[in-house]
């Protein structure tokens, strides 16, 4: 299938690499320009391809979100819309900054900015040099991926 990520780093490029080498085609994208990415692409092969965060977000009929919370805004609600929305993004007030939640919790919070997305929460509770290394095909000692949604087909 056709997955784009938004967020390069630990754990978007670590998945772009699995997802690439299960036979998806990938669209990677962060804040900047594509090509700042052109050596991580290359790196992970021709499944994948460097573009921007709303190109990324038209092309995944998945789209995984692995952005510092406090980016939450940025990501573009348009394109979105109707999209499987992997998030993987977590809270942390030393790094995002404190910000108000109210009574709600920071997934919620985030799902309020993507009302029709299908969210799915997901790689949040993956560490992502275990993501990197500690997976296997074989049944024995197999990863154990934790996802959550209210919608059960997503
Ligand atoms: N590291 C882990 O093991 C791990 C595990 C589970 C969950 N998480 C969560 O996953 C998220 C990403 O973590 P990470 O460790 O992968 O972070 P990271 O290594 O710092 O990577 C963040 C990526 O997001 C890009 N980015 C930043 N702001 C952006 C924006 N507004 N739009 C598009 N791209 C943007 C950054 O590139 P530019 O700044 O160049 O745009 C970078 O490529 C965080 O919320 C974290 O809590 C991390």
């Amino acid at each position: 299938m056709n997955i784009g990520i938004i967020g390069a780093g630990n754990i978007g490029a670590t998945a772009a690499g699995l997802f690439a080498n299960a036979g998806h085609r990938v669209a990677i994208s962060n804040s900047r320009a594509p090509e700042s990415l052109r050596d991580l692409v290359a790196e992970l092969g021709p499944n994948v391809e460097t573009t921007t965060v709303e190109d990324a977000a038209a092309f995944g009929e998945v789209v995984l979100v692995a952005i510092p919370f406090k980016d939450y805004e940025t990501r573009p609600a348009d394109q979105l819309a109707g999209k499987i929305v992997l998030d993987a993004m977590n809270y942390y007030a030393q790094r995002d900054g404190q910000i108000d939640f109210d009574d709600l919790r920071s997934s919620e919070v985030g799902a309020r900015r993507l009302p029709r997305a299908r969210l799915v929460k997901a790689f949040d509770s993956m560490y992502y040099e275990t993501l990197a290394t500690a997976g296997r095909k074989e049944n024995r000692d197999r990863l154990v991926l934790f996802i959550a949604s209210d919608d059960s087909k997503a």
